[in-house]
């Protein structure tokens, strides 16, 4: 499957089967993409959390309903003293850095069979509460990792895109 194929087949899955995990060398191949991402000066001020013991996944439903059933959810966090900061410092780039790392790792996953949903539906100060992290860490998105339960399909607006000519422009 070429690159193109894999980034169409991707889909937001939104009802896992709970009891399938995703095995160990298959989350080193994700976590590894993560680590392969660019970020702003090399700064590299991302952190995973691998959350999936029962405790962990606690937390997550305690922040967020969309886990729909994955057994592991992945934190993507960043500490915002090792961000790059722009010229004119108004800004920063912790928030690309992370998400940059979650692109890599949500199409790792997808290349390896591996179902995933990027979630922002949770308050991120509550996220760095429940996780006990120090003040300068930010949690970016949570993503479920897992297989799709029986009968799931993309939901109907996955291949719903705006027009190439709407989201281009040649100058
Ligand atoms: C930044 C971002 C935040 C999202 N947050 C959530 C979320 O909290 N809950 C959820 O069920 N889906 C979430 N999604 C999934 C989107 O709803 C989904 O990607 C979009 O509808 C397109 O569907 P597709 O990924 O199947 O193509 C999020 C996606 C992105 C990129």
């Amino acid at each position: 499957m070429d690159f193109l194929e894999l980034a169409k087949k991707r889909y937001s899955c939104k009802r896992y089967q709970p009891d399938k995990g995703v095995e160990k060398e298959k989350l080193d191949k994700i976590l590894a993409a993560g680590q392969a991402a660019p970020t702003a000066k090399n700064s590299q001020p991302q952190h995973i959390y691998v959350m999936q013991s029962e405790e962990a996944l606690k937390i997550v439903d305690s922040l967020t309903p969309c886990r729909y059933g994955a057994p592991v959810v992945l934190a993507v966090t960043y500490d915002s003293n090792q961000e790059f900061v722009y010229p004119g410092e108004k800004y920063a780039s912790g928030v690309e850095d992370a998400s940059i790392v979650a692109t890599h790792m949500m199409l790792m996953a997808a290349a390896e069979g591996v179902d995933s949903c990027w979630l922002n539906f949770f308050d991120p100060d509550k996220a760095a509460e429940a996780m006990k992290l120090p003040a300068s860490e930010k949690v970016v998105l949570l993503m479920d990792l897992g297989y799709a339960a029986e009968g799931t399909r993309p939901t109907p607006t996955h291949e719903k895109t705006k027009l190439i000519e709407e989201l281009v422009s040649y100058c």
